[in-house]
C-alpha cells in the first residue's frame, strides 16, 4: 500500500519560477510515488483576502492551469477544491471545540503575520484558526505525509498536537501526520527579496521569452563593475544565483565573470535565453490548456468527488467517537 500524500496551496493566480522550485517540481516527483492529493486552498485565501474574491475563481484557474502544465496529472493525482468539501467545515469544527486559543496563539506564522499586515484587519476568528483548518485538510483523508516548505513547519506541529488531544479524548483514530520537506532551491526575486508576486519581483511560469529577458534585465547586478573588464563576484551576484538553477555550464559562467570576459548585459541574455528554454515545453502544454478552460473545473470536480466518501467515512467514524451519530 503505498502511502497517502496530501498538500495544499492558496490560490495566488499565475505561479512563478519561485513556486515552480519551491513545491510544485516536488509534488511532480511525489505523484509517481505515492498516493497523491493536491488541493486549492480556497477557504485559507479567505482567511487574508476575506475582502478580496473577486479575482477567486480566475486565481484558482490559473494555478491549476500551471499545475497541469507544469506536469501534476489527474491520472496519476487527484486535485481537488477545498471548498468543495463542506466535510473539512465540519472537522474543523471539532477540532476547533478541542484546540487551545494560546496554542493557536503561540503560532510563530501567527503572530508574524499580524505584526506585519497593518493595512488590514486579521484579528479574525478564521485566521487564529488558520492551522485548525490545516490539520483537517490533512487528517480528513488520513494524510500520512505532507510536502511543504520550512515556513509551514509549526503549522504541521500544531497540527500533531491537535491530533493528539482528538485521539487521547476520543480514542485512537487519527495518524499523525509527518512532513515532507521539499528539496528547494531557493531562487530569489529580480530585486534580491524573496520572489513573490506582492512584491513585483517574480519571473512567471506563463511568461513570453520576451518578458522573461525584460525582466532579467532589470535584476540589479554588481555596483562594483563598471566596465565589462572589471571582474565580477558571481558569488553575490542574483543573476549567477539564477544561473545556477537553470545553467548546466555554471563553472564557465563563474569564471568568466571573474575574469572580465563576459560582461553582464551578454550574462542575462543567457540567463533568459535558458530560463525561456526550460519553460518551452511548459508554455506549449499551457496554451492547449487555456483554450478549454472547462477542463479545469471539470478536473477539479471530479476529484473532488473522488475523495468525498473518504472524507464521509471519517466523519461517520468520527461522530460515532463524539457520540454524535
Ligand atoms: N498553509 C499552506 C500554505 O500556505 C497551504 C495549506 C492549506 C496546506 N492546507 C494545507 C498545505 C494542508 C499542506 C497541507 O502553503
Amino acid at each position: 500500500m503505498k502511502k497517502r500524500v496530501v498538500s495544499g496551496n492558496r490560490p495566488t493566480g499565475k505561479l512563478h519560477i519561485g513556486h515552480h522550485h519551491g513545491a510544485l517540481k516536488n509534488w511532480i516527483e511525489l505523484q509517481d510515488k505515492y498516493e497523491c492529493f493536491f488541493f486549492v486552498a480556497d477557504w485559507h485565501a479567505l482567511t487574508t483576502k476575506y475582502d478580496e474574491t473577486k479575482n477567486l475563481r480566475s486565481d484558482i484557474k490559473e494555478m491549476v492551469v500551471d499545475w497541469l502544465a507544469a506536469g501534476l496529472d489527474p491520472s496519476k493525482c487527484t486535485i481537488y477544491r477545498q471548498s468543495d468539501l463542506s466535510e473539512v467545515a465540519e472537522l474543523s469544527l471539532y477540532f476547533s471545540m478541542i484546540t487551545p486559543i494560546s496554542w493557536l496563539e503561540r503560532c510563530p506564522t501567527y503572530k508574524e503575520m499580524i505584526s506585519e499586515i497593518n493595512y488590514k484587519d486579521i484579528s479574525t476568528h478564521g485566521f487564529l484558526g488558520y492551522p485548525i483548518l490545516q490539520t483537517a485538510d490533512i487528517v480528513l483523508y488520513h494524510g500520512e505525509l505532507v510536502p511543504v516548505g520550512e515556513d509551514q513547519l509549526p503549522h504541521l506541529e500544531l497540527g500533531r498536537e491537535i491530533v493528539r488531544r482528538f485521539n487521547y479524548l476520543y480514542g485512537q483514530y487519527f495518524p499523525e501526520p509527518e512532513a515532507i520537506l521539499s528539496p528547494t532551491k531557493r531562487v530569489l526575486g529580480t530585486d534580491g527579496r524573496k520572489m513573490s508576486k506582492s512584491y513585483g519581483n517574480a519571473i512567471n511560469l506563463s511568461d513570453t521569452p520576451e518578458e522573461i529577458l525584460k525582466k532579467v534585465q532589470t535584476i540589479i547586478t554588481d555596483p562594483a563593475r563598471i566596465k565589462k573588464t572589471d571582474p565580477g563576484h558571481p558569488d553575490v551576484c542574483l543573476v549567477f544565483g539564477l544561473h545556477k538553477v537553470y545553467s548546466v555550464d555554471v563553472d564557465k559562467i563563474k569564471e568568466e565573470c571573474r575574469a572580465g570576459e563576459i560582461g553582464c548585459v551578454q550574462c542575462k541574455k543567457i540567463l533568459a535565453e535558458r530560463i525561456s528554454e526550460s519553460l518551452a515545453d511548459f508554455r506549449k502544454r499551457r496554451t492547449e490548456l487555456d483554450k478549454n478552460s472547462d477542463e479545469v473545473w471539470n478536473i477539479l470536480r471530479e476529484g473532488a468527488e473522488k475523495v468525498r466518501p473518504i472524507a464521509r467515512e471519517t466523519l461517520n467514524k468520527i461522530r460515532k467517537r463524539m457520540n454524535l451519530d
